[in-house]
């Protein structure tokens, strides 16, 4: 019998919330200034922040990068598996998410918890990655930011980790709408085909070994194994 990613049923999700509680009183305080702040509530469901915090405890990275921060929700999610006297490196374009991001990750005081490096760069990504020195390198990057870019970030992301890091992107099932789109026009065209290339890139590419999780919004993810 063929069988269906997550089957498409929300009793699974409430199933897993239920019995893996994902939100604790951090979470919840972040997930509530993004809503209270009047900014998109996009950031990582419940179950996907949990994801996100074990691959990182399990990974135990020095260097994380993330790719579009929004409120820092994900951002906490990944910093609790970065080991102590390690670094976080948020790069957000819009200065209010940017600044939001900085104020919640002050008061879940990851800096004196976690004893995590935590550094927030306002800007275009791609320019400010640009900036990174070439011999620093990276074991974890998470890509949750503009979706035509994911190519582009990729491209950083395989250049800048170290084999047997791991490069993370979000949303690549493209809400759904990855399996046609020859049939998308406009922005959504642009947008899904993107992740479409990203997943077939990633899954290409002959320095990774890669997947796509089957979460609520597919998590692509791939293990360099190889320069
Ligand atoms: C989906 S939200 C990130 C959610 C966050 N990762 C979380 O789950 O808590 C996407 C973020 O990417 C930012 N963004 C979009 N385009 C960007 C770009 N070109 N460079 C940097 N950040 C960008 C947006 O401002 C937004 O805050």
């Amino acid at each position: 019998m063929e069988k269906g990613f997550g089957a498409g049923q929300i009793e699974l999700k409430h199933y897993a919330e239920s019995v893996f509680r994902p939100v604790d009183s951090s979470l919840g305080r972040i997930a509530q200034s993004i809503a209270t702040s009047g900014l998109p509530q996009i950031q990582v469901g419940p179950m996907d922040g949990r994801h996100l915090e074990v691959l990182a405890r399990a990974l135990s990275p020095q260097i994380v990068v993330e790719i579009g921060t929004l409120g820092g929700y994900s951002g906490l999610c990944l910093m609790r598996g970065i080991r102590p006297g390690g670094q976080f490196h948020g790069f957000e374009k819009s200065a209010a998410h940017a600044e939001l991001t900085r104020q919640n990750l002050l008061a879940a005081q990851v800096q004196e918890k976690l004893a995590v490096e935590v550094h927030i760069t306002e800007g275009e990504a791609l320019t400010e990655l640009a900036k990174w020195p070439k011999d620093r390198r990276v074991d974890l990057v998470f890509i949750d930011a503009d979706k035509v870019s994911y190519s582009a970030y990729l491209d950083w992301a395989a250049q800048h980790l170290r084999v047997g890091g791991v490069v993370l992107g979000d949303n690549t099932f493209g809400w759904g709408d990855v399996v046609r789109v020859p049939q998308l026009t406009g922005q959504a065209k642009d947008t899904v085909g993107a992740l479409d290339q990203f997943n077939r890139r990633l899954a290409a590419d002959p320095r990774f070994v890669s997947t796509i999780w089957p979460t609520a919004e597919g998590l692509t993810m791939g293990v360099k194994i190889r320069d």
